[in-house]
């Protein structure tokens, strides 16, 4: 593994994503994924509402999920091209593990929709905190698929929305830091 986690803050100070598609095995097993899981739903929610789910996609329904991406690729997109769908299958198959990450707003809640999907955000970083905890990386992509009706179907309710395709794995190689914003840029004090 390439990353230092020698204390808690280390563990915040080195987490990157990693990219799915660069991503090997080892994934998490059952028993891991069920405590990283477990990290990502202890995370603040005003109301106590769990306003998002998560949706285990194991490896041998890749092919399903596949077949589902280009399905539905291609009725919303029926001039579609080799190349295109080519990137749906590989997004499908890429990374040892896959969870689908919902937000599911509770509707007439008097708690903001805005609150329960910022929950649902803190969500999916305590995912990817605990997979780094775990000694795994992890990476949270959207795409066409996160704003396809026909996918958020297969795993969710049209109330829901698919907040993100959470990839875990190992990397292959040692992982490049991104540049970082500026501290001062985005962190003040008040000035009153
Ligand atoms: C809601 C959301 C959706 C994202 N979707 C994508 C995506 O579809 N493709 C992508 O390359 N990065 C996407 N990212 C960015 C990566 O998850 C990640 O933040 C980026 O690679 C930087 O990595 P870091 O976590 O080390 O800062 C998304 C991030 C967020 C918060």
């Amino acid at each position: 593994m390439f990353n230092d986690i020698s204390s808690p803050l280390a563990l915040l100070h080195t987490r990157r994503s990693g990219k799915p598609r660069d991503m090997i095995g080892p994934g998490p097993d059952a028993d891991q994924l069920h405590a990283i899981l477990a990290a990502a739903i202890r995370v603040p929610d005003h109301g106590k509402l769990a306003p998002w789910r998560f949706v285990i996609v194991r490896a041998d329904q890749r092919a399903a999920l596949a077949g589902l991406l280009t399905d539905a690729y291609r009725a919303e997109k029926p001039e579609a091209g080799r190349l295109e769908i080519e990137a749906m299958e590989q997004f499908a198959h890429q990374a040892p593990s896959l969870v689908v990450a919902l937000s599911s707003p509770v509707a007439g809640s008097k708690i903001p929709v805005w609150e329960q999907e910022l929950s649902a955000g803190a969500a999916i970083m305590n995912l990817l905190n605990a997979a780094h905890a775990s000694g795994f990386v992890g990476g949270w992509l959207t795409g066409w698929a996160a704003y396809s009706d026909a996918v958020r179907d297969a795993f969710g309710t049209a109330d829901e929305r698919i907040a993100g395709f959470v990839f875990l794995g190992s990397p292959s190689r040692e992982m490049e830091e991104r540049p970082r914003p500026d501290f001062e840029t985005v962190v003040r004090e008040w000035t009153k």
